[in-house]
C-alpha cells in the first residue's frame, strides 16, 4: 500500500472535512457551504462511500488530499505530511524531509547572517529597507568555494544531505558550493517552508549568469512554486486579483510598497507551476501580468497570457512605459508615475498586443499583416462567439480594418489546440448530468431506469466515443438525484439536450447567414435549413408538453 492509499484507508473524508466546515446530512451524503467560493446556500456535497467532495457551485472537487491542499493552502507534500500525521502514518522519507528542511533552515541563516555591508548597500540603494530585507530573508553567499558546505558539515550534515537540497555540486576534484558571490532570495513553499534559493550575482562579474537558482531538488520541483507566493496569497483572495510579475526585485519592492498580492516567476516557465497555478486560480481567477516593456519582457508576458487564458484565468497586462519594468516604476516616485495607474488601466490581451501594432508601425497593410498574424489567433481561442465579436469589433474599431475581413480571415484560421467534440459536449452540465445518471445506474443490481435505452439515445448523439471521470460523474449524479424521479429527470435532460444541439445550429446558421449578404443561393439554402432546424424545435417542444 502507498502512504496515501493508507492514508485514505485510515481517514474519512468527512472526518476531515468536518473539522473544517459545518457539515449537514443530505440523503447519504453530506453538504455544507462550498469553503472554495462564496455562497449562502450549501452546493458543496461529500460522498463518504466514494472519499469524494464536489462543489456544484464552483466545481470545486476532489479527495481529502486535495482538499488539505486548497482550504490550508499547501502543496501536495504539506498536505500529504498533515495527513499522514492526522492517520497516525509514518512516511518512509518523512524524517529525512524534517532534517533537510533543518538544513535549508540553518543554510538561510547563514545567508543572513553573511548579508555584508557592500551587498547590503546595494539592497539599500535599490530602494528596498531593513524590514523587506527581513521580511524575505534576503541574504548573501560569499564568494568562496566551501563556506557554507563547511559551515553545514561542522552542524552535522552529510555531504549526500547538502548536495540532495542543491546547495552543493559534485566535480573530479569533490564538491564546492552552488552558489558563490551572489545575493540570495529564499524561495518558500505555499507553507512559507524554504526549498530553494535564487541568488543574484554581485558584485557584477562578466559571463556569469545574472541570477541562478536552486536545481531541481525532492522539495524543489522544477520551477513548481511561484516566489512570494506565501505572503500574497490571502491577500490575493482578499484583493479578488493577483499581480504576476518576472523577478524577485520586482516582487519585493512592491510588496513592500503594498502591492501585497504580488507573485513572481523569477526565472522558470509558467507552464511548469501547473500546481501553484490551480491554487491561484481559486483565490481568484483575476490576474494582470506586470513584466518589463522590453521585447522579452513582452513576449513572455504573452506566452504567460496564453498560458494562463488557457487555464481559464481572466487576463489582463500592464501596458508600463518602454524601458521600464515594476521595480523601476515603484521606486521613482518623482517621475510621478503611479503603479496603481498601470495595473488599474491593464488591457485585455488582444487589446493590449493592437495597441502594441499601432505603436510599432503606421503602415495600413503591415498593421493588417501584424493583426492576421498574432492578434488573431488569441481572438480564435475565446471561448464564446459573443466574446468573439467583442473584440472582432474592439480590433475593427482600433485599426480601422473592416469587420467583415477580420471575420473572413478569422474563418480561415485553423482551429489549432481545439477540444474534441465529445470532450466539449461532455463538458456541458447537461451532458455531464447523463451520462452520470448511466454510469450511476448501471452500476447499480436494480437500475431504476431503462438504461438500455438511455445508452442507445446518447449513442445516437454520439456521446459514447471518450473515457470519462466515472466515479465523479456517478458522484454527481448520485448526490444530485437521489430522491428524484430519474425516469423523468433522464427524460427531461436527454430533450433538454437535443434542443441544445439544435439552437447551437441554428445560430450558427443565423449568425452564416449574416456572413453572406448578397448571394441569393446560398442565402435561400440556408433559409430552408433555419427554417427545417426550428421546426424540429418545435417538434421537441410539443414532445416535451406529451411526455413530462
Ligand atoms: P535586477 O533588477 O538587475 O536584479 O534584475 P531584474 O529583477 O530587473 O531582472 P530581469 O528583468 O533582468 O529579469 C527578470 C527575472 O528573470 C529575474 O528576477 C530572474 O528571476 C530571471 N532572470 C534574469 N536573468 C536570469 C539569468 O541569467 N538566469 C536565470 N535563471 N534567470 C534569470
Ligand atoms: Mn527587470
Amino acid at each position: 500500500m502507498t502512504p496515501v492509499e493508507e492514508i485514505k484507508s485510515r481517514l474519512n473524508v468527512l472526518e476531515v472535512i468536518s473539522e473544517y466546515l459545518k457539515l449537514e446530512k443530505a440523503g447519504s451524503n453530506y453538504k455544507a457551504c462550498c469553503p472554495f467560493h462564496n455562497e449562502k446556500t450549501a452546493s458543496f456535497f461529500i460522498s463518504p462511500n466514494r472519499g469524494l467532495y464536489y462543489c456544484f457551485g464552483c466545481g470545486a472537487k476532489g479527495d481529502i488530499f486535495t482538499f488539505i491542499e486548497n482550504f490550508e493552502g499547501l502543496d501536495f507534500r504539506g498536505a500529504l505530511e498533515l495527513l499522514a500525521r492526522k492517520a497516525g502514518v509514518v512516511l518512509k522519507d518523512f524524517k529525512d524531509n524534517n532534517r533537510l528542511f533543518s538544513l535549508l533552515e540553518l543554510a538561510t541563516k547563514f545567508f543572513e547572517v553573511n548579508l555584508n555591508k557592500a551587498s547590503k548597500k546595494y539592497l539599500l540603494d535599490r530602494g528596498l529597507t531593513e524590514e523587506t530585507i527581513k521580511a524575505f530573508r534576503i541574504g548573501y553567499a560569499p564568494d568562496s568555494f566551501r563556506a557554507l558546505s563547511d559551515f553545514l558539515k561542522k552542524k552535522k550534515f552529510t555531504e549526500k544531505e547538502i548536495f540532495s537540497v542543491g546547495l552543493i555540486k559534485k566535480s573530479p576534484k569533490g564538491f564546492f558550493d552552488h552558489f558563490r558571490g551572489r545575493i540570495i532570495f529564499p524561495i518558500t513553499d505555499s507553507a512559507g517552508r524554504v526549498i530553494a534559493y535564487s541568488g543574484r550575482i554581485f558584485p557584477e562579474k562578466e559571463k556569469a549568469p545574472k541570477y541562478l537558482n536552486s536545481p531541481e531538488t525532492i522539495l524543489f520541483k522544477k520551477g513548481s512554486v511561484l516566489y512570494g507566493f506565501d505572503k500574497a496569497k490571502f491577500q490575493i483572495k482578499e484583493k479578488d486579483f493577483a499581480i504576476l510579475v518576472e523577478g524577485q526585485m520586482d516582487l519585493v519592492l512592491l510588496h513592500q510598497t503594498g502591492f501585497l498580492n504580488t507573485v513572481a516567476l523569477s526565472g522558470t516557465a509558467l507552464s511548469e507551476i501547473k500546481g501553484q497555478l490551480r491554487e491561484l486560480f481559486y483565490l481568484s481567477p483575476n490576474l494582470v501580468i506586470a513584466f518589463d516593456s522590453d521585447a522579452a519582457g513582452r513576449n513572455a508576458a504573452l506566452r504567460a497570457a496564453e498560458l494562463t487564458l488557457a487555464h481559464g484565468f481572466d487576463v489582463k497586462i500592464a501596458d508600463l512605459p518602454t524601458g521600464l519594468d515594476p521595480a523601476d516604476l515603484v521606486r521613482e516616485k518623482e517621475s510621478g508615475q503611479d503603479f496603481n495607474k498601470f495595473i488599474a488601466s491593464a488591457k485585455h490581451v488582444i487589446e493590449f498586443l493592437t495597441s502594441l501594432i499601432l505603436r510599432e508601425t503606421k503602415e495600413p497593410r503591415t498593421i493588417g499583416a501584424r493583426v492576421k498574424k498574432e492578434v488573431l489567433p488569441f481572438i480564435k481561442r475565446l471561448p464564446s462567439s459573443i466574446e468573439q465579436s467583442h473584440f472582432v469589433k474592439k480590433v475593427a474599431d482600433m485599426t480601422g480594418i473592416r469587420e467583415e475581413s477580420i471575420w473572413e480571415d478569422l474563418k480561415r484560421l485553423p482551429r489549432e489546440n481545439e477540444k474534441p467534440e465529445e470532450i466539449k459536449k461532455a463538458e456541458s452540465s447537461i451532458v455531464r448530468r447523463l451520462l452520470g445518471l448511466y454510469f450511476w445506474q448501471d452500476s447499480l443490481k436494480n437500475p431504476q431506469i431503462d438504461i438500455k435505452n438511455l445508452k442507445s439515445e446518447l449513442e445516437r448523439l454520439g456521446l459514447f466515443k471518450k473515457e470519462y471521470p466515472k466515479n465523479e460523474l456517478v458522484f454527481e449524479a448520485e448526490a444530485l438525484y437521489q430522491n428524484a424521479d430519474l425516469g423523468r429527470t433522464a427524460t427531461e435532460l436527454l430533450l433538454n439536450l437535443e434542443e441544445d444541439l439544435l439552437e447551437d445550429k441554428f445560430k450558427t446558421c443565423v449568425t452564416d447567414l449574416n456572413r453572406i449578404k448578397g448571394k441569393e443561393e446560398e442565402e435561400k439554402k440556408l433559409l430552408l435549413k433555419c427554417q427545417e432546424i426550428s421546426k424540429r424545435i418545435n417538434n421537441l417542444k410539443t414532445r416535451r408538453q406529451k411526455e413530462l
